[in-house]
């Protein structure tokens, strides 16, 4: 017999949804998500998630190979919509017979979800507003992800608690909802599924997981961390469009400050114009999660990471993380 018979109850829709034990997804998470971390977190009974980034068709299709080696278990990739090959990514997810794609990063270009249900696998979108939400589901999509600012990575601006008030309630009796975004206890986990919520999506909690292959100094950087060192980025000029990160504050962001400074004087001098300004700010970010993940620049790099961080605070392995975690949701669910 289950030894979480009310947090599965809960997860139920979630988890047939996924194909999982557990509906619990880790987040795509760029150089973190690869191979290792993601089937770690599927053998544990989660759904792991392929982080494609920038990857070429030829990377993804070796990580996705490499995936499937280590586990029997599903899991699905994240795409960026505006990566410029994204219709070449779709047929590689096609090829592997992937079971389900999440698009990341913006609204869904014209016939991408038209594409990806073409092969038989399930769409899983993100919504920054109730209307595109119910757009997107009307349009084809099968899930939804709603994050909120407490979150790791690109943010919104509107907080996970008020997003889960304003979709749960006129979404999740007809739609799957994920919620995501400052999770890092069951408790929490609890709440949102009582809310409605088939389940939920971290980030921040798995990235130090001992399977991840993040830098030893990136996970110390992560167990040194309070809630408050994980900072949201600021755009210092309306012209320049930044999505604003959430990261653990460091020299590389005050650097991005300076850089945003250095390129809206170039602007205002007419020495560069918009179009190359903004690919000034892109070619600035680009990288810097790696020197981060890989090579442990903690520094320069970029550490992305959620207001959760402070409840990272050792290295445990992926299975170890995914006990706690249901058997406080479960403990809450107990008391309630
Ligand atoms: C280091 C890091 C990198 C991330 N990279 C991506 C990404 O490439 N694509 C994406 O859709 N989300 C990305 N995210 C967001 C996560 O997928 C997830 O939604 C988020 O971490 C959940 O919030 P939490 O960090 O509060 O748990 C990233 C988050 C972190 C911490």
């Amino acid at each position: 017999m289950s030894s979480t018979p009310k947090t599965d109850a809960l997860m139920r829709r979630g988890a047939a949804f996924l194909g999982t034990d557990h509906a619990i997804l880790c987040g795509a998470m760029s150089w973190v998500s690869e191979r290792n971390l993601v089937a770690a977190i599927s053998n544990a009974g989660g759904f792991g998630v392929i982080a494609c980034g920038a990857m070429t068709p030829e990377l993804l299709d070796a990580e996705i190979t490499a995936t499937a080696a280590l586990t029997g278990k599903p899991f699905g990739v994240n795409l960026i919509t505006m990566h410029p090959r994204l219709f070449d990514l779709i047929q590689v997810c096609a090829d592997h017979k992937v079971g389900h794609v999440v698009l990341a990063g913006g609204i869904p270009p014209k016939g991408s979800v038209e594409a990806i249900k073409a092969f038989g696998a399930k769409v899983i979108v993100f919504a920054p507003t109730l209307a595109l939400a119910k757009k997107l589901f009307r349009s084809g999509a099968d899930a939804l992800v709603i994050e909120g600012s407490e979150a790791g990575g690109h943010i919104g601006p509107v907080s996970t608690s008020v997003l889960a008030q304003e979709f749960l309630p006129s979404l999740a009796e007809d739609h799957i909802v994920f919620v995501a975004g400052g999770i890092g206890r069951g408790e929490m986990i609890a709440s949102y599924l009582e809310m409605g919520a088939s389940g939920v999506q971290l980030g921040t909690r798995f990235a130090c997981a001992s399977e991840s292959i993040a830098h030893p100094a990136f996970k110390a950087a992560f167990f040194r961390a309070n809630a408050r060192d994980a900072v949201a980025s600021v755009q210092i000029d309306p012209r320049l469009p930044v999505i604003p990160v959430r990261a653990l504050r460091n020299k590389g962001s005050d650097e991005f400050i300076a850089k945003q400074r250095e390129v809206a004087n170039l602007l205002d001098q007419g020495a560069v114009d918009m179009a190359a300004a903004q690919l000034e700010i892109e070619h600035f970010w680009a990288g810097a999660l790696r020197r981060a993940v890989i090579d442990g620049d903690v520094e320069h790099g970029s550490l992305m990471a959620g207001q959760s961080v402070g409840m990272v605070t050792k290295e445990e392995p992926v299975a170890t993380i995914m006990g706690e975690l249901m058997s406080e949701c479960e403990a809450a669910l107990t008391r309630g």
